[in-house]
């Protein structure tokens, strides 16, 4: 299929085996007219692992929703490949060829969990398998054992306006499932949930993938998303700035994170570093054996800051350290003197 997409009529490359997903270069320019560009991806690069959480966890308004609109090709991204295991690049597949990719290929669970209001739980689970034509008596299997996987089976009959707010993202976990995808995408699928049950989604998404080896990106305001992670990365203003592996210390992801050079050899310093160096924007630099070596150039290069005390969204009390609303996922930018 993807190969007359191809320039050239050329072969797409299968990836590796042990990769889900590859995205190169991604941008993202909303807004047709200068002055109402809004430049959401800024040149993203990073690769899903086969059967891998791979988390993202940036504040709101850092592209998290375009990143993922673009993996599930309900988006044109406005330059860069997204690349699936096959060789398909998607952002070179016609809309009809992609209804039909993104139903076999990609799973998606939206904080608004957009379950068909009239239909039952079960119902609403087998929709996407109907619309890959499966036989009923399989919808029924493949529904049957995945309400029991998610313990929502004795919620079948009922409509959505009759389930509990973890029972909703239950059955559009298990509609995201139903034709067997590898790779799922979840944008906030804690959104609306407390502490506890977001805790039991995200717990649950960790035994499905161990079980069923599918991928999952799962995109969030909220650091908890890493804990239960296989890696994440963290967004902000378009750009991945870093990466965390298993055993990260919520509290403190300074201490975890490892910084990303992007593909145009950018390095975004973390926001307590440039705190540290009092807002110096101009640094002497070496390279030495071991790395390279930053130096704030002095006093007068530094401008005085201070950081945000209250969420100027929500206005909870913001801790040190903290630089996005853990309520609401505003930016908590300082104030430049
Ligand atoms: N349809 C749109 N038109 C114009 N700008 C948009 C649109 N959707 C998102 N944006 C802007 O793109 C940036 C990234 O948004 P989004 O991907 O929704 O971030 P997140 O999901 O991290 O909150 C923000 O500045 C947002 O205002
Ligand atoms: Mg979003």
């Amino acid at each position: 299929m993807a190969r007359s997409m191809n320039k050239n009529n050329a072969k797409p490359h299968p990836l590796p085996d042990d990769l889900s997903n590859q995205v190169i270069d991604l941008y993202h320019v909303y807004g047709m007219k200068l002055q109402n560009k809004v430049v959401a991806l800024k040149g993203i690069s990073f690769d899903i692992k086969k059967g891998e959480i791979l988390g993202i966890i940036g504040p709101s308004g850092s592209g998290k929703s375009t990143l993922l609109l673009s993996l599930g090709g309900m988006l044109k991204p406005t330059a860069g490949k997204i690349i699936y295991p096959d060789g398909t690049d998607i952002t070179k597949l016609p809309e009809e060829q992609m209804h039909s990719f993104r139903r076999n290929n990609i799973g998606y669970v939206f904080q608004e969990h957009n379950l068909i209001y009239h239909l039952t739980a079960e119902k609403n689970i087998e929709m996407p398998m109907k619309l890959n034509s499966t036989p009923l008596s399989e919808r029924r299997e493949r529904s049957t054992e995945l309400m029991k996987k998610l313990e929502i089976y004795h919620r079948k009959t009922h409509t959505p306006n009759r389930l509990s707010g973890g029972e909703l993202q239950r059955v559009s976990i298990a509609r995201a499932l139903a034709n067997e995808p590898q790779l799922i995408l979840a944008d906030e699928p804690t959104g609306n949930l407390d502490a506890e049950k977001s805790s039991q989604i995200l717990e649950l998404f960790k035994n499905l993938s161990d079980e069923m080896g599918t991928s999952y990106l799962i995109c969030s305001h909220d650091p908890i998303v890493a804990e239960y992670s296989d890696r994440s990365l963290e967004i902000n203003d378009g750009i991945i700035i870093g990466e965390h592996g298993l055993g990260i210390n919520l509290m403190d992801l300074d201490s975890s994170r490892l910084l990303v050079m992007d593909n145009q050899n950018r390095i975004t310093l973390p926001e307590n570093a440039v705190e540290e160096v009092s807002g110096a924007f101009l640094y002497t630099w070496k390279v030495k054996e071991k790395g390279i070596f930053l130096q704030p150039l002095g006093s007068e290069t530094s401008v005085d800051t201070q950081k945000i005390k209250f969420c100027p969204n929500c206005n909870l009390e913001i801790s040190p350290k903290t630089y996005s609303c853990p309520r609401c996922g505003a930016k908590l930018s300082r104030i430049v003197h």
